[in-house]
């Protein structure tokens, strides 16, 4: 599939693509950064995990715009480089280099450096795992390719950003499967967060034994997804829990169809 995209300029000021093929922009219109901090690093505990120097492992379910990778890169310049990051991402159709040049995200970022080093990525790459290395204690590998063939060896994330189009429109990353093969790929403290509320979303993550809870969602959206395979982490972040038996049961029955 190749995805048609045009730039456009979200209510924060920041950039995101808006994709003709999913007809769905890449973020919420009122402000691509804001929820992207939101999402992921903020109602996840990243943010404060990048303050820390214990390594950290990050899986992206769609890479898009590479712009949470560029945040997690500023977080790493900002700390002084010290912490050992190892950032995994897939995307199916990535952007063309000559789109990326002209993603400005110079305003929200601490370091241009991070940015300048985004173009390069989409030059070249190759069906299959990508890997990159920026700085001594920052690696990335990018997987080209479906998620559905995704099948990275060892993999133990402890921060899951499931940042797919929403699940009238790509449906094949809400499925049970796919958050099953999510749990397989990451630690059992591992947090997954999505902007996504919707009952069935949440129903295949409690069908795949996540335990699911709400949180506040970005720009005033009402609620969020937290999720993770220990429900005392979940506790820990006093998070309000949805009824996981319910919605896991719901979704075995295909109630949400
Ligand atoms: C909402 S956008 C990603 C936003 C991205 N994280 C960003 O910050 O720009 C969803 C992405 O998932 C990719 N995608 C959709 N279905 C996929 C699949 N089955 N496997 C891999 N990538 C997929 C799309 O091409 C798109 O780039």
């Amino acid at each position: 599939m190749s995805n048609k995209v045009k730039i456009q300029t979200t209510q924060d000021g920041s950039p995101t693509l808006y994709s003709s093929t999913y007809d769905q922009t890449y973020h919420n219109p009122g402000g691509a950064v804001a929820e992207s901090r939101h999402v992921f690093f903020e109602r996840s505990g990243l943010e404060d995990q990048l303050k820390q120097d214990d390594p950290i492992t990050i899986l992206e379910v769609g890479f898009g715009t590479g712009l949470n990778l560029l945040l997690t890169m500023d977080r790493h310049l900002a700390h002084g480089e010290r912490q050992p990051i190892h950032f995994h991402s897939v995307e199916q159709d990535p952007i063309q280099t000559n789109i990326a040049r002209e993603l400005d995200f110079t305003p929200f970022l601490e370091h241009g450096t991070a940015l300048d080093l985004l173009p390069g990525i989409f030059e070249n790459l190759h069906d299959g795992y990508n890997k990159f290395s920026f700085w001594d204690q920052f690696d990335f590998t990018l997987f080209k390719g479906a998620f559905e063939d995704y099948h990275p060896d060892k993999l133990k994330a402890d921060f899951i950003f499931h940042d797919a189009f929403s699940p009238d429109v790509n449906p094949e990353l809400w499925t049970g499967e796919t958050f099953e093969k999510l749990a397989s790929l990451c630690s059992r403290k591992a947090v997954l967060t999505t902007y996504c509320a919707a009952s069935a979303a949440r129903g295949a993550m409690c069908w795949a034994g996540w335990t699911v809870a709400r949180a506040p969602g970005a720009l005033g959206k009402r609620e969020m997804t937290v999720a993770s395979l220990d429900a005392s982490k979940i506790e820990a972040m006093g998070l309000e829990q949805v009824n996981n038996e319910r919605l896991a049961h719901r979704y075995e029955i295909e109630d949400f169809d």
